[in-house]
């Protein structure tokens, strides 16, 4: 195996980051959790996943639900949109594919509040198919592990570099190990750099850019009459 892939794998498996969505892995639950880290910090989340599960373990289950019932599970998660869009994916996955999720990325993102990063993460997190789910975390270590500026680059650009990173036979631990290089080593704010596993091969790292990558786009400025 590619020694990038294995330092990186090596890393996870060592620092074992326990969340309740790592306990056991179906593409329901990937697609709940995922869901609900969009908007929301891993520790805000931790509770409302648990108490979701415990009452909604599988779709079959949650399609007995009415949309008052999870919106009062989702209560102080906010973006209350998320939670209206999985019931209706529920019940489109019911009718359209039998109550399993389809691991097919076209299918998954025509459902209803999927899109490309969701898609992929419930492929190589829930199916543990090779995929590149791109969030803000990760852009910012792609981006400093090449000296990427984000404000020129596509979004395809960045998941072929990010694909350097994702083991074949284990997508599902590649992925979620540089979504935890992004939450607690490659700080956007000094990023730490010397307890990094990934710093031997990173060029904001070599050329100490750590402070200029990711370069981000710019946004709008919004004109006040
Ligand atoms: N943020 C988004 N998805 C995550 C996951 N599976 N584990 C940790 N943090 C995440």
């Amino acid at each position: 195996m590619n020694n990038k892939i294995t330092i990186l794998l090596n890393w996870y498996h060592k620092q074992a980051y326990s969340f309740p969505w790592r306990n056991h892995y179906t593409p329901y639950t990937t697609w709940i959790s995922e869901i609900m880290l969009q908007q929301s910090q891993v520790n805000v989340v931790i509770p409302y996943y648990i108490l979701w599960m415990k009452k909604f373990p599988c779709l079959a289950d949650l399609l007995q639900s009415n949309i008052d019932d999870l919106l009062f599970l989702w209560q102080g998660l906010g973006y209350y949109n998320r939670v209206k869009n999985i019931f209706q994916t529920a019940h489109i996955i019911q009718d359209q594919y039998n109550g399993s999720l389809p691991n097919d990325y076209n299918q998954l993102l025509a459902l209803k509040g999927i899109g490309d990063y969701t898609a992929s993460a419930i492929l190589a997190i829930g199916f543990n198919i090779k995929s590149t789910p791109i969030d803000g975390n990760i852009k910012r270590v792609i981006s400093r592990l090449y000296e990427l500026d984000l404000s020129s680059i596509k979004v395809a650009e960045i998941k072929k570099y990010t694909s350097n990173y994702i083991s074949d036979t284990e997508p599902r631990y590649s992925v979620q190990a540089l979504m935890d290089l992004g939450r607690e080593i490659c700080t956007p704010k000094t990023p730490k750099c010397t307890t990094c596993p990934l710093s031997a091969m990173c060029l904001s790292y070599k050329n100490q850019t750590t402070s200029i990558f990711p370069i981000r786009v710019k946004s709008k400025i919004i004109p006040t009459y």
